[in-house]
């Protein structure tokens, strides 16, 4: 099963704060971490450490090798990475004593993708199962469009969400992994059930809708599905979300049911949060299967 990531690829400069600061205020942090990120980057290695076989495309700068070496030490094929972005794309994490965090994203490469760039990469790659996208990239909707005209399965994790989001082209999308927030803004609507509802009816494919500390809900047209999140203590919740889309869609691609999807999303983030950083706290199949045997 072949899956291409086209994604965002970002270096993460992580700040860890006594509290988050108020504007206008001037605090010191207590540690500073740089580490490997982008939406993209942890969604593809989530992909892999789950078991799939993933190649990823995208745009960095001259400097992206520190990211492309982690993906290739991880299995990833990285030959379609394109190096000549201005300057690579990095976020600026702040993450306070809870581990919920706030993001500055400086887009950089990402945002350099071109339609040349996406011809050429979708017509080596026609033969994928999927391709994955998120909101972190320029010419998403082409992608979309594109990848849709050529048959291929097509899966998106619209985030961080911008207005644009509302007007994606749905029907070009068989699978739709978002939080509720990014729900409730693309359908303004506010009960989960009434959201995942919504959303089903643009993209009539699977809505997978992540619901933080709730768990997460899966509709495909027929039942509704969830699955609570498992208690943990949560320590820096960056990645989460990533990590959760790429454990629960290689489930489903896999065949394995809706139910023992959301599980295994839910515990894959579950374990990603007990520890600092993202993409090297993504865990791998083996700690999520014995996660999963022991919080039955
Ligand atoms: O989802 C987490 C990611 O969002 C971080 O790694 C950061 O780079 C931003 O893209």
């Amino acid at each position: 099963m072949k899956i291409l990531v086209f994604g965002s690829y970002n270096i993460d400069k992580v700040y860890t704060m006594p509290r988050l600061p108020k504007t206008g205020e001037d605090i010191y942090c207590t540690n500073y971490e740089v580490h490997v990120g982008g939406k993209g980057l942890n969604q593809a290695l989530a992909l892999a450490r789950a078991g799939a076989d993933v190649s990823v495309a995208g745009k960095v700068g001259s400097d992206g090798n520190y990211l492309t070496d982690y993906l290739k030490e991880n299995g990833i094929d990285v030959s379609d990475i394109d190096f000549s972005g201005d300057y690579t794309g990095h976020t600026i994490i702040q993450v306070d004593p809870d581990g919920q965090n706030q993001m500055i994203l400086f887009g950089g490469a990402n945002q350099q993708i071109t339609e040349d760039y996406c011809d050429r990469i979708l017509d080596k790659h026609r033969d994928a199962d999927l391709i994955l996208t998120e909101y972190e990239t320029s010419c998403v909707e082409y992608i979309l469009k594109k990848a849709h005209e050529y048959g291929i399965r097509t899966a998106i994790n619209p985030s961080p969400f911008v207005e644009k989001c509302k007007t994606l082209p749905f029907d070009c999308i068989d699978c739709l992994i978002l939080n509720e927030y990014e729900g409730r803004s693309i359908t303004g609507k506010y009960e989960y059930k009434d959201v995942i509802r919504a959303l089903h009816e643009l993209i009539e494919g699977e809505v997978i809708l992540t619901l933080g500390s709730e768990g997460a809900m899966y509709f495909n047209g027929k039942e509704i599905y969830s699955s609570p999140a498992y208690k943990v203590n949560a320590v820096d919740t960056t990645g989460a979300g990533d990590t959760f889309t790429g454990y629960c869609l290689f489930s489903l691609l896999k065949g394995e049911s809706p139910e023992i999807a959301l599980k295994t999303g839910c515990a894959a983030s579950a374990i990603e949060v007990t520890k600092p950083g993202a993409a090297e706290t993504i865990p791998y199949k083996e700690e999520v299967a014995d996660f999963l045997k022991n919080n039955q």
